[in-house]
């Protein structure tokens, strides 16, 4: 298993950029052309990239023994998870207003970027 850190660090990093290009696109089109938000694979596609990030996310921590709300970087990468996916939630669905979805499309990428930031520096307050 151990063979494989790389591959798997690779998936992780290939399926995390991935995920926050569809996540740029889907807001794009969220505040010009939502029609195309309803496309099957729309729908499918983020879901199927997202499992496979949290899978090798998951693979990752056990092999290198750190673990969220026992080592700090964890702990923030799993926290800004969840709080990226409910902005997430709002920009792209449960957002009243135009202007409350772009603004929260806004501060989850910024979110996300944030977890990326974490990840290589592996400091919870990256400086
Ligand atoms: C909460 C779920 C997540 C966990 C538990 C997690 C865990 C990990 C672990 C253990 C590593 C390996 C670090 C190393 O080998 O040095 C890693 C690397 C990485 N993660 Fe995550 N991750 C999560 C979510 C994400 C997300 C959402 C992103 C998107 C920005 C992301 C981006 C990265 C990147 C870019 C690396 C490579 C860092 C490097 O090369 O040093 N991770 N992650």
């Amino acid at each position: 298993m151990y063979e494989h850190y790389l591959t798997i660090k690779h998936v992780h990093q290939a399926s995390a950029a991935l995920s926050l290009s569809l996540f740029v696109l889907r807001g794009i089109w969220m505040l010009g052309w939502p029609h195309k938000l309803r496309a099957v694979w729309v729908r499918v596609v983020p879901h199927l990239i997202d499992t496979v990030l949290l899978v090798s996310a998951v693979l990752l921590a056990w092999m290198l023994q750190q673990y969220p709300f026992v080592h700090g970087w964890i702990t923030a990468k799993v926290i800004a998870l969840l709080i990226y996916i409910g902005l997430g939630t709002v920009a792209l669905k449960r957002g009243p207003t135009r202007g409350i979805r772009f603004g929260a499309w806004l501060a989850a990428i910024l979110v996300f970027l944030y977890i990326g930031v974490v990840a290589f520096t592996k400091q919870v307050i990256p400086i």
